[in-house]
């Protein structure tokens, strides 16, 4: 609208997550017009900077998909001059009034809308919400925030810091975000799922027999040791991302796709599940490995985690959802640094047919003919699904193939950072992809008693070798359940 302004704020403009993700996340949706007419970025940090030098630190990292692109260096100096720079503490009252005059004075007196992007570590969330709510939030429009984790390191930690912003903010200003949600795939799973009868009956104990949510990455902490010894893999990824999309797989139909619908189905799911105990999980540490004339080091040879860590770095856990639809169903996650390859993906595995005519073409094991649907996330987005096919030819011999939906060979459109998606939807005040405070406590009522138990009973990682396919413990906990990581098959 031509009489209103936004102005979204980068407070931690300098750090590097701003640098690699949301600034580049702003230009791209800027470059692709999904920005009102009058906006302005401001970044805002502790480094003393002027305007000119934040354009040239965001110019320098805009490295992402965008700037491959025609007349993208035209657009990009079209971009930086509605980008400015404030310096000044995060809790100091003062300069967060300073930053409020800059504000109206880009504002020029036009209603104004607001938005905090808190890329700052969550000690200090609570001291910059105090400093902008009460000196810089808009008179005339909306402010929201958006932050994004760790909320708190278990139950107590989080409902504390949601209080404490409460205290500033509503609930309907906070934006909490994981990014996994904003991924295209992760958000093509209710499509998936809800517009397809050939999947829709299919998603329950009747005819799925595990569900799996693999996260690996084949690098480790490199330089964020400091900030990881602290969480954990448990807490870095699996309370989040992959419970998040564990959620959104298992809810029941939401009335509409209105964010609350949508929010109070994912809650019922999480209220659904029995806390994990120290029986559903293994934990592991990678470790130093010289493979190829190359030395890579272990989690503990990184300077800046103490030598005796005993800090996951791999975790597979097994959860199960007490309802009528799930009763019984292995959801198992698996998630781990420095591992042999870099993926995330869903597999879904299901049950056999029951009395396979063809049941001796797959000898005496029928896992092999299990029909497996598998959505990965990235990277090379695509869904595919095995069939039990035959092979063509005079004999009767069959073989799992894939019915392959592969991104890069079906659209030309290059797929948006989840970023993008993200930001967009805190500016248009769509909350669907954001975790509302219930859902957030609900997830950490299930993580908080094992991780309280692990950590007093100090129980010792497996140790893998960096780039391995991680620790044996994980295949046992499977096997427990009736189950083989589809990854591994
Ligand atoms: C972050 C974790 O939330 O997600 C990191 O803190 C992890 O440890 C990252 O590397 C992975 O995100 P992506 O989008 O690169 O898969």
């Amino acid at each position: 609208q031509e009489d209103s302004t936004l102005s979204i704020t980068v407070v931690g403009a300098s750090g590097d997550l701003a640098k690699k993700k949301i600034f580049p996340a702003l230009f791209a949706l800027y470059y692709e017009d999904w920005l009102p007419e009058n906006f302005v970025v401001f970044g805002y940090s502790r480094t003393k900077m002027n305007d000119e030098e934040l354009r040239n630190m965001i110019s320098r990292t805009l490295t992402c998909r965008i700037d491959r692109r025609e007349n993208c260096e035209e657009k990009m100096a079209q971009f930086l001059k509605r980008c400015f720079y404030h310096s000044g503490q995060y809790n100091s009252e003062e300069h967060f009034a300073e930053l409020n005059c800059k504000l109206k004075e880009k504002e020029g007196g036009r209603l104004s809308n607001r938005l905090f992007y808190l890329s700052i570590p969550p000690n200090i969330f609570v001291d910059v919400v105090r400093c902008a709510s009460t000196k810089a939030s808009s008179t005339t429009g909306w402010t929201r925030v958006i932050v994004e984790k760790p909320f708190g390191r278990d139950a107590e930690s989080s409902s504390e810091l949601t209080r404490c912003l409460k205290r500033y903010l509503t609930e309907e200003q906070i934006f909490r975000i994981d990014h996994y949600l904003g991924k295209e795939l992760v958000e093509n799973l209710s499509v998936l799922r809800f517009s397809n009868l050939v999947f829709e009956p299919l998603w329950s104990r009747n005819y799925i027999r595990n569900v799996q949510f693999i996260f690996s990455e084949d690098f480790g902490t490199e330089g964020r040791g400091g900030y990881f010894d602290n969480y954990g893999i448990i807490r870095d990824i699996m309370q989040n991302h992959l419970l998040q999309i564990l959620t959104l797989f298992a809810m029941e139909t939401p009335v509409s796709l209105d964010a609350e619908d949508i929010r109070n189905e994912k809650v019922k799911v999480l209220r659904s599940m029995r806390p994990l105990q120290l029986e559903d999980v293994i934990v592991g540490q990678y470790k130093g490995q010289s493979k190829g004339g190359k030395t890579y080091p272990g989690y503990t040879d990184d300077p800046t985690v103490p030598n005796s860590s005993i800090t996951p770095t791999f975790a597979a856990a097994a959860l199960f959802i007490n309802n009528a639809r799930w009763d019984g169903v292995p959801f198992l996650m698996k998630a781990g640094k420095a591992l042999h390859t870099k993926r995330a993906e869903i597999r879904v595995q299901f049950r056999h047919v029951p009395g396979n005519l063809y049941k001796r073409n797959f000898g005496t094991d029928l896992d092999k003919a299990t029909n497996e649907l598998v959505l990965r996330v990235q990277p090379d987005e695509a869904i595919y699904l095995k069939i039990n096919n035959k092979v063509p030819g005079l004999g009767m011999r069959l073989d799992r193939s894939d019915l392959n939906l592969l991104y890069k060979a079906r659209y030309t459109r290059e797929i948006p950072d989840a970023y993008e998606r993200l930001l967009l939807d805190a500016v248009e005040g769509e909350r669907r992809l954001f975790i509302r405070s219930d859902e957030l406590d609900a997830a950490w009522a299930l993580f908080t008693p094992l991780l309280k138990e692990l950590e007093e009973r100090k129980i010792a990682p497996e140790l893998y070798p960096y780039g391995s396919r991680g620790p044996v413990g994980a295949h046992y906990l499977a096997a427990k359940h009736n189950v083989r990581w589809g990854d591994l098959m």
